[in-house]
């Protein structure tokens, strides 16, 4: 796919089913998010993978939290379920240095650059994906049995896998409507 052709056409897959991503072209996903801007060369990221009983792993940590901050039964049951919405999901954590002259908000942006440009590789090798965050990215349960430390920050799960269905057109922005000339 031509380089202009993915960036004018990125979409976003709510729908996705087996396979996911093959070892080979995972590693390709990751090698594209380690080349996000990066200023200071911190590298602010890290990417844990779920797919298989990391997918049901990660279920239980959802179910956990729900549990901890008192969600009725369907809410929990839903949680759970939750990342069985593809064969894969990458957490793309922001690994924040506190009180460095990089402030922190580029560390995050660097992150965030990391995910959308695996759902970019991901998109050129012909899979799926959307980026979700929600109430699971925020809550400190979910963090802790993630592995987070100190200011680390969820950025967003990749949900990544093979297509179910064409999504539906997308509106066309009107660039007149966001630019501006000095
Ligand atoms: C930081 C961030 C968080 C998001 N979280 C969610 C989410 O939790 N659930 C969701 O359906 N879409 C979420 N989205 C939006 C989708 O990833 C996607 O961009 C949106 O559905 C529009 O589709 P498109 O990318 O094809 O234009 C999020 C996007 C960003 C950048």
């Amino acid at each position: 796919m031509q380089a202009i052709e993915l960036l004018l056409n990125r979409r976003s897959w709510g729908r996705l089913t087996e396979p996911g991503p093959d070892k080979c072209d995972l590693e390709t996903i990751i090698q594209a998010g380690l080349r996000s801007p990066d200023h200071g060369a911190l590298h602010p990221w890290r990417f844990i993978i779920a797919e298989g009983d990391g997918l049901l792993r990660l279920g239980d940590i959802y179910q956990q939290a729900a549990v901890a901050n008192g969600a009725d039964e369907a809410a929990i049951q839903k949680a759970q379920n939750m990342p069985q919405r593809a064969p894969l999901v990458i957490t793309v954590v922001a690994c924040v240095t506190p009180d460095h002259k990089i402030p922190e908000v580029e560390q995050v942006l660097s992150a965030g650059c990391a995910a959308h440009a695996m759902q970019m590789a991901a998109q050129a090798l012909g899979y799926g994906g959307i980026w979700r965050t929600g109430a699971m990215s925020y809550d400190d349960k979910v963090k802790a049995d993630l592995g987070l430390k100190g200011k680390e920050q969820i950025v967003g799960y990749l949900y990544l896998g093979s297509l179910v269905n064409e999504p539906s057109a997308t509106k066309k922005l009107d660039p007149d409507d966001f630019v501006s000339y000095l």
